[in-house]
């Protein structure tokens, strides 16, 4: 039985692009710190899925309502006619008192159970659901995405799967709800999993879970349930209680958006706003941006005392050793880490007005706490959310995504997305009504844009050639090895750790008698891929060539083993598909990117961030996790020599390295 708090806190207009803004009207003083044991979440599903009951049944259950709330519900439930409790009547009554109020449009809901403490940015509203998810979700640890189990994935379910990916919310967990309709059925679970797995397979989410629930009756919400006996897994907030997210947040940038100057008298002079990301102590060199002048930090000041530093999501006042002119909207840096600058911005932008974009106007672009005039000066193309096909747009409407190029009237100064979502963030607003009109996520500064995706490599075909046959088959080489012939592809980022676990594989392989073959990204880039860049398009030709290499020496029964990035799930499909099933297992070496950064051990981060390594991975080029990895192996938890304890056994249960297991053959 959990013992839980919970309040009800109202913000103002938050769109969480912009979470930092929220403090500056209405700091919330309750707001627990930053760390492990607490997790953001927020939710999206459509019309009717269900999220109101799911939510009152995660704070009934766990018993998060305070006695008041409930009395309230269950008269207001048997007025009804109900039997039981209408737990939507928690949520629903709460967002009917809240709309009032016309100018809030996300709270955070708190609750906590003894592990751990929740935030849910709760966002009503049904129709606006791009809306509803951009706002909230840019600071969420995780969405819930809820899809009915009686209608399945539907546009919405894709749309929600799209926005997380493109939002960079570090956990998805797929909930599929009202299981009780359709009578606790696996295979209709099951066809829904495959059919969403499918789909976020072409998308970049790092980390997918599927939990099948009934929100209305309670299975599988806080205590797992009988009626699903085939379904091993945990229940959902037994998942939201023990996901990892201490490495979703960027603890390494420091950025420092001032709020305001604070002179109370002559000698007090110090600086008031939100840790956007990083951290800080005193004495360290900072740059104050744009006017570029340096300084040391003082003292930092929160909530009154003098802190010795200040991370992610505090409030503080910085105060320095210079006399320096800053205003609300500068940012203080540390001096050796500094953003970019740029006045034109490729980005991401998600259209949140009815009103559609119109090119030719000037919004107002709030980044920070920066407010600067924008135009939309290209619009690529937008996405067909159900396709995610590229497709020729002019304009965006409600609700719609597209790729556009931003003009500033002053150099904004910005991270990616991708490495900093409060500095890679901002909203449009419309100046004559002050509405929010957009959110969008920066990519980098702009350069020309391509227009179309990377095409598959198309290299002429050379004619006339036959495939000759070795006398010695496959199957005769893998009896006298003992072993079978296979691919271990590790993908991970640079510095997560894919060498070092296959060198002591190979190790543990070849003591065993093994016929082990490696193949590694810097060392095939010297002599056979030696032509090839780090553009998508040469990966996707050095991992052709590598998935061709492998293959052949696959055909000799080797265990081949691979350590590529490879950032891009579509270059392993193709190395995989050059495999028979069961042959080639994805391994997917996971370690958090301020953990690869940490590490660096060959300093490429930080000549990246420096910008003198371009379409670097996790800096400035995407990574692509793996869809449907056979084994995720996490360097940031577990020790090499246990990881490759792990894959031996994979292997064995595989009967891929024991012959007498595998009963003389391998098929
Ligand atoms: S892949 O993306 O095409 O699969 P691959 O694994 O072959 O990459 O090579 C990655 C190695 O190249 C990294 O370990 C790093 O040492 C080096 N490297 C140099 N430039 C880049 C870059 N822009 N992005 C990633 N890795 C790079």
């Amino acid at each position: 039985m959990h013992h839980a708090i919970l309040h009800e806190e109202r913000l103002p207009h938050a769109p969480a692009a912009q979470a930092q803004a929220v403090t500056e009207t209405a700091a919330p003083q309750t707001l627990p710190a930053v760390g492990g044991d607490l997790l953001r979440f927020t939710t999206a599903g459509s019309v009717d899925d269900g999220k109101s009951t799911l939510i009152g049944r995660l704070l009934y259950d766990s018993k998060a309502i305070f006695e008041d709330q409930l009395e309230a519900i269950t008269l207001a439930s048997r007025r009804r006619g109900d039997e039981g409790v209408d737990l939507a009547l928690l949520t629903d009554g709460l967002r009917a008192e809240r709309e009032q109020g016309i100018t809030i449009d996300v709270a955070y809901r708190y609750f906590a159970t003894p592990k751990r403490k929740f935030i849910i940015a709760d966002t009503p509203g049904h129709i606006q659901y791009t809306r509803n998810m951009v706002t909230g979700a840019s600071t969420a640890d995780l969405a819930i995405i809820l899809v009915d189990a009686e209608k399945g994935v539907v546009t919405q379910s894709r749309r929600h799967a799209f926005l997380a990916s493109l939002l960079q919310i570090p956990h998805i967990l797929v909930a599929i709800n009202k299981m009780d309709l359709v009578d606790y059925s696996r295979s209709v679970y099951e066809a829904i999993v495959q059919e969403f797995t499918a789909f976020a397979s072409k998308l970049s989410i790092r980390d997918l879970t599927y939990i099948p629930i009934s929100a209305l009756r309670g299975d599988n919400v806080v205590h797992t349930s009988a009626a699903m006996p085939w379904y091993q897994g945990s229940s959902l907030l037994h998942h939201l209680e023990h996901v990892s997210v201490a490495g979703s947040r960027n603890l390494i940038d420091f950025r420092f958006p001032v709020q305001m100057a604070l002179r109370p008298n002559r000698e007090f002079r110090g600086f008031a706003g939100q840790v956007a990301s990083g951290s800080i102590t005193p004495g360290e060199e900072i740059a104050v941006l744009p006017s570029g002048r340096t300084s040391r930090v003082r003292s930092i000041l929160a909530a009154g005392d003098a802190a010795e530093e200040a991370i992610q999501g505090d409030s503080i006042v910085l105060t320095l050793e210079d006399e320096i002119d800053i205003s609300r909207g500068d940012m203080i840096v540390r001096r050796r880490n500094l953003p970019q600058a740029a006045d034109r911005l490729e980005c991401a932008l998600c259209w949140l007005a009815e009103e559609p974009l119109k090119r030719e106007r000037a919004y107002l672009l709030q980044h920070t706490t920066r407010h600067v005039q924008a135009y939309v000066s290209k619009l690529a193309y937008r996405i067909d959310v159900d396709t995610l096909h590229r497709v020729p747009a002019t304009t965006l409407q409600l609700n719609e995504i597209g790729r556009a190029v931003i003009s500033t009237a002053q150099p904004l100064y910005f991270d990616p997305y991708v490495i900093n979502r409060a500095t890679g963030s901002f909203i449009l607003i419309d100046p004559s009504t002050n509405n929010t009109v957009a959110a969008g996520m920066i990519r980098r500064a702009a350069q020309e844009l391509e227009e179309v995706a990377p095409q598959a490599v198309a290299r002429p075909r050379a004619a006339n050639v036959v495939w000759e046959e070795s006398t010695i088959s496959r199957e005769r080489r893998e009896a006298q090895h003992g072993h079978a012939g296979a691919v271990l592809w590790f993908t991970g980022l640079s510095g997560a750790g894919k060498s070092t676990v296959a060198r002591l594989l190979e190790e543990r392989l070849y003591a065993r008698g093994c016929h082990t073959f490696r193949l590694d990204g810097d060392n095939v880039r010297h002599g056979l891929n030696g032509d090839l860049g780090f553009s998508a398009a040469d990966r996707q030709e050095n991992i052709r060539r590598v998935a061709e290499v492998a293959r052949l020496a696959f055909d000799h029964g080797q265990i081949v083993i691979c350590t590529f990035i490879s950032p891009y799930q579509a270059d392993r499909n193709l190395a995989r598909s050059r495999l028979p099933e069961g042959r080639f297992l994805e391994i997917w070496v996971k370690c958090d990117l301020d953990v690869c950064k940490r590490r660096d051990p060959k300093g490429l981060y930080a000549r990246a961030e420096r910008g003198e390594i371009a379409e670097f991975t996790g800096v400035s080029a995407p990574y692509e996790p793996p869809a449907a990895p056979e084994l995720v192996v996490e360097t940031d938890v577990e020790s090499p020599e246990a990881i490759v304890e792990r894959i031996l056994a994979e292997l064995e249960r595989r009967g891929l390295i024991s012959y007498a297991a595998a009963g003389g053959a391998f098929i």
